[in-house]
């Protein structure tokens, strides 16, 4: 007994004994990192090991540069996808404080409106409501209620948004009437509007005087232009972590195009909607025409942020920094519904790819994106530690009331279509001549809220030329469509992720992403693979139910 405890040490000793190791416990990131020892590795192959928490978590900020000059203060962006992002999503996520890509799956003039409504949108106004004209019927009424919950619809004659206010219908107005009945003969004309440029306060005082449910706020020459919901008024939140621009006050409004000469023509109608940053989107991003497109793009618009990409590896993304890239979207073959690496034999995993890129492109003070394969708040957590400013996220938001498309039921469940962007049926949408709003899965993509023309000849298959096979007789699917389920609003779910990644940055020990990076780098933070059986120990097991 007491030779034993000759060799214990004084515990009071402990933190100077440390010093006596050569290394501190697990893994620095050049030694997590090093793929001729690991291999290429996933976020689920590795973890950090916590450090001290001496702050609370509510004190951790998330502020990030997500281009060389536009600073987000969450660092969530979606996918330029057709089941991910349009104007609701681009809104809703930006006056969270991160930023919505919006899809060029769509013809130029509906995604122009979509980037329109982004920079109009002020707060508790409702940009894009949902307008019928008179030649509608009560059955449109009854099907607009059954499908978005509401029916205080207003009429223009072109019903659309900037067509001729000259009614409204509300559910009473419809109650007990032959559904065949047109809006004509039920709506009320008696109105009360309101001019474009008033405020939030005046219409609130309006809206109590008035005792009616919406209001309508028109332009001098009587044409729509919004409207105000009681109910939205009642909830009104403030959004203090909005992402906008400083100068003119607006939310940033971001979308993707092609790299081909159509796309051109495209972005000068983003352009002249108000247009922050574009994504330049393709599967696999070194290619003369990226480079070409974005030399150009630096030439014409100098004042717009170009995020190019894909990118895998340090390589790709020097041709791009060179070029004049603000920002660079990393991964290939990651994404929930993608099967490139499968098909195409190229890729990396994450994890590796996001470190190597962002290894290199953050000494050019050129920021990255982490798009694609993340499933939860450790997904980020770990992109944010691996250099990442922001991560892109699909199928984590597919399933949102933000997302375009309907909720239908699978298997007893409630979900949304979820759908890669080289798979057969989106590539097929965006073929010319294919209608430009189609219903699959019980998705429209392309909603009515947004003017969409008839036909449109620079629609080409925007879809096909991220994968470079427009041209192609054979077409070979680099994504899959499925469905994802639903996760209520952006407006919840988002503030869910932002809380969790303040926990996760308080169990490490950092205050903000600057920090983190500082910590990483240095060799303060320690990480640690795990193995298969780890994976398993660290998930759920064990449960009988
Ligand atoms: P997720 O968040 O894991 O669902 O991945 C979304 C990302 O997958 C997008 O931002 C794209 O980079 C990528 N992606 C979209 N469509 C496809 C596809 O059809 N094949 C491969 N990757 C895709």
């Amino acid at each position: 007994m007491s030779s034993k405890t000759s060799t214990l040490l004084d515990p009071s000793t402990a933190l100077e004994h440390l010093k006596t190791y050569d290394h501190s416990d697990g893994l620095s990131i050049q030694e997590l990192m090093d793929s001729r020892v690991h291999g290429g590795l996933t976020y689920n192959d590795f973890l950090l090991l916590p450090g001290k928490i001496d702050f609370p978590a509510s004190d951790v900020v998330t502020e990030s540069r997500v281009t060389r000059n536009v600073v987000l203060r969450t660092p969530f962006m979606s996918s330029p996808m057709d089941t991910v992002t349009e104007g609701d999503m681009a809104i809703a996520l930006a006056l969270l404080g991160g930023l919505g890509i919006i899809h060029h799956n769509q013809s130029p003039a509906s995604q122009a409106a979509m980037v329109r409504a982004v920079k109009r949108h002020e707060n508790g106004f409702i940009s894009d409501p949902v307008v019928l004209s008179p030649s509608h019927t009560v059955a449109d009424v009854l099907d607009i209620k059954a499908r978005l919950g509401f029916c205080g619809i207003p009429i223009t004659d072109t019903g659309m948004v900037g067509g001729k206010l000259v009614g409204i219908v509300t559910s009473r107005d419809v109650q007990f009437r032959n559904p065949s009945t047109s809006l004509s003969d039920v709506m009320v004309t008696d109105l009360v509007t309101a001019s474009q440029g008033i405020t939030l306060l005046e219409a609130n005082d309006i809206l109590r005087d008035s005792k009616k449910g919406k209001l309508p706020i028109v332009d001098s020459n009587g044409h729509l232009i919004t409207l105000l919901a009681r109910s939205d008024l009642l909830k009104n939140q403030s959004y203090p972590l909005a992402s906008k621009n400083p100068i003119t006050k607006q939310l940033y409004a971001a979308a993707s195009v092609g790299t081909r000469l159509s796309d051109r023509e495209r972005l000068a109608l983003l352009v002249e909607a108000g247009l922050d940053i574009v994504v330049l989107d393709s599967s696999q991003g070194n290619s003369i025409f990226q480079i070409d497109m974005i030399r150009y793009i630096k030439e014409k618009y100098p004042e717009l942020e170009v995020i190019a990409g894909n990118v895998v590896t340090r390589e790709q993304a020097a041709s791009l920094i060179a070029s004049g890239a603000d920002g660079l979207r990393v991964g290939m073959g990651s994404g929930s519904i993608c099967i490139t690496q499968e098909v195409m034999a190229v890729g990396r995993p994450q994890a590796t790819a996001v470190y190597a890129v962002s290894e290199f492109s953050n000494k050019f003070g050129v920021p990255v994106i982490a798009d694609g394969g993340i499933s939860n708040i450790g997904h980020i957590v770990k992109a944010l530690t691996l250099g990442a400013s922001a991560v892109m996220m699909g199928g984590l938001l597919a399933g949102t009331e933000e997302a375009p498309g309907e909720y239908f039921y699978h298997e007893g469940k409630r979900v949304k279509a979820y759908r890669g962007m080289g798979s057969l049926e989106a590539m097929e949408q965006g073929k010319p001549g294919s209608p430009p709003q189609t219903k699959v899965n019980g998705v429209h993509t392309g909603s009515n809220k947004y003017p969409s023309p008839k036909k449109d000849r620079t629609l080409e298959n925007a879809a096909t030329s991220r994968y470079f096979s427009e041209d192609s007789a054979v077409k070979v699917a680099q994504g899959v469509s499925g469905d994802v389920q639903d996760k209520g609003s952006v407006k919840a779910f988002i503030p869910y992720l932002y809380t969790g990644i303040q926990h996760s940055f308080q169990e490490i020990g950092v205050m903000n992403i600057q920090q983190l990076r500082e910590v990483v780098r240095n060799g303060q933070v320690r990480f640690e693979l795990r193995t298969a059986s780890a994976q398993v120990e660290g998930g759920v097991h064990g449960l009988n139910s």
